[in-house]
């Protein structure tokens, strides 16, 4: 279900995202990526709405190596694990609309986003999920939110694959005026 003339237009918006520089897989190859994907969706969606950007950082880094990092984080999720996480943001209840980013990792989103989920009350606010992949989409990271915050209002999300980011501002954009939310260019009437 698509949630469309949401009234989020002139909602206050925050952009937390998880993402992992290093190497990783995309389109087939390793390839080591110094932005992260899901950073470089991120920004867009950040210069485009003029909201705030916090990045949700693992006390413990992930390893550099991509089948590493894949274990690391299998194992993570077999123990239902919370990384913890640099920083505390004060400011979160001042929030109405939240863009949440973050890979998708064995089918779901990366456990220190839960660990972000569960660090604030989300009541109340609006949760707009993004990700990206190389083939599984969101996952069941959207249903994972729903169950984890069942007081919000939780967007369907937009998924794209991670070497497509570069080219995805048309699709970002597209996709913000969807969901109803005020966009830069819109604020100038250039939309
Ligand atoms: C630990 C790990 C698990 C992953 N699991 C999946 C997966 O289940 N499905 C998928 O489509 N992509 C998977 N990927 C690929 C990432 O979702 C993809 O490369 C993403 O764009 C990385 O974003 P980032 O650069 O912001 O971290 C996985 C990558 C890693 C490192």
């Amino acid at each position: 279900m698509v949630v469309k003339n949401m009234k989020i237009k002139d909602s206050k918006c925050m952009v937390a995202y998880f993402s992992r520089p290093g190497n990783n897989y995309v389109g087939g190859r390793i390839v080591n990526l110094p932005v992260g994907n899901t950073e470089v969706v991120a920004k867009m969606i950040q210069g485009m709405t003029a909201g705030d950007l916090f990045r949700i950082e693992p006390v413990n880094p992930y390893p550099e190596d991509y089948t590493e990092t894949t274990e690391v984080a299998r194992e993570e999720l077999r123990t239902n694990a919370r990384p913890k996480l640099v920083g505390h943001l004060e400011t979160l209840a001042s929030y109405d609309v939240i863009f949440l980013g973050y890979p998708n990792w064995w089918g779901t989103m990366p456990m220190p986003v839960l660990t972000f989920l569960e660090a604030y009350d989300f009541s109340g606010k609006t949760i707009v999920p993004f990700c990206t992949h190389e083939g599984s989409g969101l996952g069941r990271s959207v249903t994972d939110i729903r169950t984890k915050c069942p007081r919000s209002t939780i967007l369907d999300g937009l998924a794209i694959r991670g070497g497509d980011v570069k080219s995805a501002q048309d699709e970002v954009s597209a996709w913000l005026r969807e969901i109803g939310m005020k966009t830069q260019a819109s604020r100038f009437g250039l939309l």
